[in-house]
Order: C-alpha cells, then structure tokens, then sequence
C-alpha cells in the first residue's frame, strides 16, 4: 500500500502523445493479492540456437521432445536458476567478458491482479550496485515483461529465449557494425546455429504481423527519486518500441527494494494482445540493474498467466 500516495503520471497511449495526467495510483489492494517468487538469473550468451544445440546444451533433445525449459530448470522449491547464473556471470561458460562484481542472479516478488478494466503486474526486487560500466547512462533499472496469448509457439515453451538469437549484438554471433536486435524465428527466411541473417521481405513481415504473429512487451524505465518512464512496443523482426505507449508504470526505490507496476487496458487495439477471461498467457520477466543494457540483464524462464480463473503460474480472477 505504500505506494497508494504515490503520483500516477500516464502517458496517453491512445490518445494524443502530448496528453498527460495526474491519476490517483493504488486501486488495487495489494496486499490482499498473493505474490509469486521468480527467478531470474544471467544468461550471457546461451541463444536460442545455443540451447537448441545438442553439442553445446544437453537438454536440448529433451526440449526438442516436449519438455519446457522451466520444466527442468526452474521446478518450485527446486529451481537451478541462481547456480546456473553464477556458474555463466563467472565466466566458466557462456560469458567471453564476465564483469566483476555482477550478481548471477535476482529474485522478484510478482503480483498480477485486475484493476477494474486493467491488467497490473507488480514487482518488487531488491536493488543491486552498478557492476563494470554504465551501459545506460539514462536508466538504473529497466524492468521488462514479454507477453504473448500463444501466438508464437516457442513463446509458451521456452519464454524470452524465443527471441534471443545468436547474432544479436552482443551475443556470440553478433556481426561488427550490425546492431541486431530481439527477433522471432518467424520474421528470418532461415535459422542457422549462427541465428537467421536474412529478414523476409516486407510483404511477408506485414502479412506476419497482421495475424498478431509477434510478441509484445511492456517496460518501466526507472531511475531513483524520479517518475518512472513506460515503454511498450512489439517484436517480429526487431525490438519495436510504440510511440505512444498503452502501457503505464510506476516505480519507487524505498529501503533497498524497488516496487514496479505496469499496468495496460485489458481492451487494446490490435497489435496489442487482447487480454481476456478464460484465456491462458505466457509471460517473461527482465530486470536489467545498475545501468545494464542488452543482454547483460537478469532474464525468467516462461510463466503462464490464466486470467479469469484457471490454471496457470499466475491466475488472475
Ligand atoms: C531435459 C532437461 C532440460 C531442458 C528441457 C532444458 N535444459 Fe538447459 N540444461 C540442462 C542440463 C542437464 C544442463 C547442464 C549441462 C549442459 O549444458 O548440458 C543445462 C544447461 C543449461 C544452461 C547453462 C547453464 C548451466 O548451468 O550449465 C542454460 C543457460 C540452459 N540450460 C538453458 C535452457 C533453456 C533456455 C531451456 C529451454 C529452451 C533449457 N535449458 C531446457 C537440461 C535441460
């Protein structure tokens, strides 16, 4: 409830971009909704064609047969995600350049509920000191949330990795001078363990996105006694940020633990992912600290969200 004094300011998605209001925050009690521990732990470079890769990831026929990343490395009370993530923060695998100081791993508190005609995720995670350079100077913390409604199929099995390719920038197959960014398989004429250089032509993209094939992500900006800054967008063939974002977010840093809420209409226009009782969702969560950028975050493997009732990771009533 601390936050129910705290000033609301929301960026009209879908009304004019100059258009902003104060709002009173904190319609949702909270405290009266149960929260989730989930686990996020640093990746490196472990690409979707990495853990694709027989030679470079034993799990990968496993997966290949039907079992979900989380089904064997993030079971409740069971989960491998903080030894997996010192293990790779090290420098032992996965990492070429570890950065000293950089915790292998961060653990959120989540909270999703309905707030009358809208969908708020709450997270609460504690704050971490800046480790090796400030790669965004702007923004101390991003915290990110991916979502589809089945849409992409890898989505719902193995969450974020379903856009995290090989040659993105950064990562092991990135290309000097390219600034690739988060993309489906979907949006590449072909995958090689190198992840997909060519992009299909514009006709075939559009046609893509039309049928609501891409995922969509909602991102709070967050820096220390400022308000946070909302960011949504799409990816198909890249990371597309909207203009004017639907999403909102709020953000406050109080006793060493960060407390964040996004929140969007249930009712979007389309590309936005309609959210509707009796459907189930996967999410993923980021959580990029002190300064990071790219893939130098804290990523979750795929939660699934039933709104309305259900089952689910999250149930949403
Ligand atoms: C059948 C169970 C299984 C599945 C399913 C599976 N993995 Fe793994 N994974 C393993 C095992 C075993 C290792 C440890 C050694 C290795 O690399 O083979 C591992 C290692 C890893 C590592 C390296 C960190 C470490 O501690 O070695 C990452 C990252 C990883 N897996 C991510 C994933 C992702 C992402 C998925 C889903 C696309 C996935 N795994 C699916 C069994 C699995």
């Amino acid at each position: 409830m601390r936050l129910m004094n705290a000033k609301l300011v929301l960026a009209g998605g879908l009304l004019a971009a100059s258009a902003l209001w104060a709002l009173p925050a904190g319609a949702v009690d909270w405290a009266s909704v149960p929260g989730k521990d989930v686990n996020l732990f640093y990746p490196g470079q472990a690409s979707f064609e990495w853990v694709l890769t027989q030679t470079d990831h034993s799990g990968a026929p496993v997966f290949k047969d039907g079992k979900n990343c989380a089904q064997c490395h993030d079971l409740p009370g069971k989960s491998e995600a903080s030894k997996m993530g010192d293990t790779i923060v090290s420098g032992k695998k996965l990492e070429p350049a570890p950065i000293a100081g950089k915790p292998g791993s961060i653990v959120a508190n989540v909270k999703i509920a309905k707030d009358g005609d809208k969908l708020s995720v709450r997270l609460e995670f504690p704050d971490t000191p800046a480790a090796g350079a400030k790669m965004d100077a702007d923004n101390a913390v991003k915290v990110t949330m991916m979502l589809d409604n089945g849409k992409v199929p890898e989505f719902a099995r193995m969450g974020c990795w379903a856009t995290c390719h090989d040659n993105l920038a950064y990562m092991a197959s990135a290309q000097p001078g390219q600034d690739v960014t988060k993309y489906i398989k979907q949006s590449r004429v072909k995958l090689t363990r190198q992840g997909g250089a060519d992009v299909k032509p514009a006709d075939e993209l559009a046609k893509l996105h039309g049928e609501g094939m891409e995922l969509e992500y909602w991102q709070a900006k967050l820096n220390p006694g400022k308000p946070a800054a909302a960011v949504d967008g799409f990816i198909l063939d890249k990371r597309a940020p909207d203009a004017t974002p639907a999403v909102t977010a709020e953000g406050k840093l109080e006793g060493g633990k960060w407390v964040v809420i996004l929140s969007r209409k249930l009712a979007a226009p389309a590309p936005y992912k309609e959210l509707a009782a009796g459907k189930v969702y996967t999410v993923g969560f980021a959580i990029h600290g002190g300064f990071a950028a790219r893939r130098f975050h804290w990523v979750s493997f795929e939660h699934s969200l039933a709104i309305g009732g259900g089952e689910g990771d999250f149930v949403v009533k």
